[in-house]
């Protein structure tokens, strides 16, 4: 199986943590196609930790909790299916979950064979209480043959979280996603933190395995499972926009049968989602701090970062048709002035002798450049601008 872009849907964890069952799951997929997600491209309902008995069957399976899933995973799975979605769920490359229950080391085959008979379109695998005996590589490298050995098309979600230096050897294991940052919480504070960690991880980034920056928080405003302190609407849209412009999967996090009308706006906006599922999937590129050449990109721990933090990074990435998307990010604590948000056509791999027509895809406003630069007024605190550039004759 190959994946052209990156994967959207809804997971169950950011919400609700254990507290999951058929009817959740179910009544999220309903969600799905009244909300109009679906057609917006969200596809995949995913079930994470917590779903299973404590302990394995006696033929050796997975057994799902019975209080939680009564009529079994292939009772939901084929409602989801019937709903023209895809079905998703999760273990770990351990003997337990991070929640302690059973996972699918040594148990590779026969786990993937179970999903495959319960038609499971998605395994999201994570890394706790992984065997220290074994390297990493290799305990993805099982899992991904046996997925692609189970007869069913499954997309193989790794989430080593950046970890063991993941990014240099998870395209060799077959993963379509891996996840590249630790896990996120609903916080301004954790949103800017893990994407201030992204900024140099885009060489690894691409079609067939995506950085996966974890699941969106939009729309929790504080509540549920990793629910703290919440976000303001310019924060979720921030989040949102940053996410879909460095080619994460968007796998909303927020109890989809109950979204505000802001939550709702801000996954609903169909030009951001264009710009995530792209064709070209090109990579992202930083177009300020252009004293450095592409590949000596610096990490935030760089002291040079640490001295001069990322603050409003600026971040293109090319178009299919020929546009530039264009993303401007302010992560501190007072507007952005013009001067600091200034783009000259160069960092843009663009000659001189061409306009812009930028089109703003929050507001829908459209301009033109002037002088060989994007100049943008004050973004406010914690906000962001979102443009698709097209190229037009001066
Ligand atoms: C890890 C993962 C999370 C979630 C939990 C479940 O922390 O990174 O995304 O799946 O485990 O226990």
């Amino acid at each position: 199986m190959f994946i052209n872009t990156p994967p959207m849907g809804w997971n169950t964890w950011n919400t609700f943590g254990a507290d999951i069952s058929e009817k959740l799951v179910m009544e999220s997929a309903d969600a799905m196609i009244q909300s109009g997600l679906k057609d917006l491209g969200y596809e995949y309902v995913v079930i994470d930790d917590i779903w299973a008995l404590t302990e394995r069957g006696e033929d050796g399976r997975l057994v799902p909790d019975p209080e939680k899933f009564p009529h079994g995973m292939k009772y939901v799975s084929d409602y989801v299916h019937s709903l023209g979605l895809k079905f998703g769920m999760y273990s770990c490359a351990s003997s337990l979950t991070c929640a302690g229950y059973p996972a699918s080391y040594q148990h590779e085959w026969v786990d993937a064979k179970t999903f495959a008979e319960w038609g499971v379109d998605f395994l999201k695998y994570d890394f706790c209480f992984h065997p220290m005996v074994v390297r990493a590589d290799i305990l993805y490298k099982r899992m991904s043959l046996a997925l692609a050995n189970s007869g069913r098309d499954i997309l193989f979600s790794a989430c080593s979280w950046g970890s063991e230096h993941t990014k240099q050897w998870i395209k060799e294991t077959g993963a379509h996603t891996w996840r590249s940052t630790h896990d996120i919480v609903d916080t301004w504070d954790s949103i800017k933190k893990l994407a201030q960690s992204q900024i140099c991880a885009q060489e690894y980034n691409g079609k067939g395995c995506f950085n996966d920056m974890d699941m969106l928080v939009v729309g929790m405003n504080g509540k549920g499972h990793v629910g703290l302190a919440g976000c303001s609407y310019e924060e979720y849209r921030l989040h949102f926009s940053l996410w879909a412009l460095l080619n994460s999967p968007l796998m909303i996090g927020c109890d989809i049968r109950s979204m505000t009308p802001q939550a709702k706006q801000i996954l609903s906006n169909r030009d951001v989602i264009a710009i995530n599922q792209d064709p070209l999937c090109s990579q992202p590129f930083l177009v300020n701090n252009m004293q450095f050449q592409p590949n000596e990109c610096r990490g935030p721990e760089d002291p040079f970062f640490k001295e001069y933090p990322l603050e409003i990074p600026m971040i293109a990435k090319y178009l299919n048709n020929g546009d530039i998307a264009i993303g401007i990010f302010n992560f501190t604590d007072s507007s952005a002035s013009p001067w600091k948000t200034t783009i000259p056509f160069d960092n843009l791999g663009l000659a001189p002798g061409k306009r812009l027509e930028l089109t703003n895809l929050w507001t829908g406003e459209t301009k033109k450049s002037v002088n060989d630069v994007i100049r943008e007024n004050a973004i406010p605190a914690h906000d962001c601008i979102l443009l698709r550039a097209k190229i037009i004759d001066a």
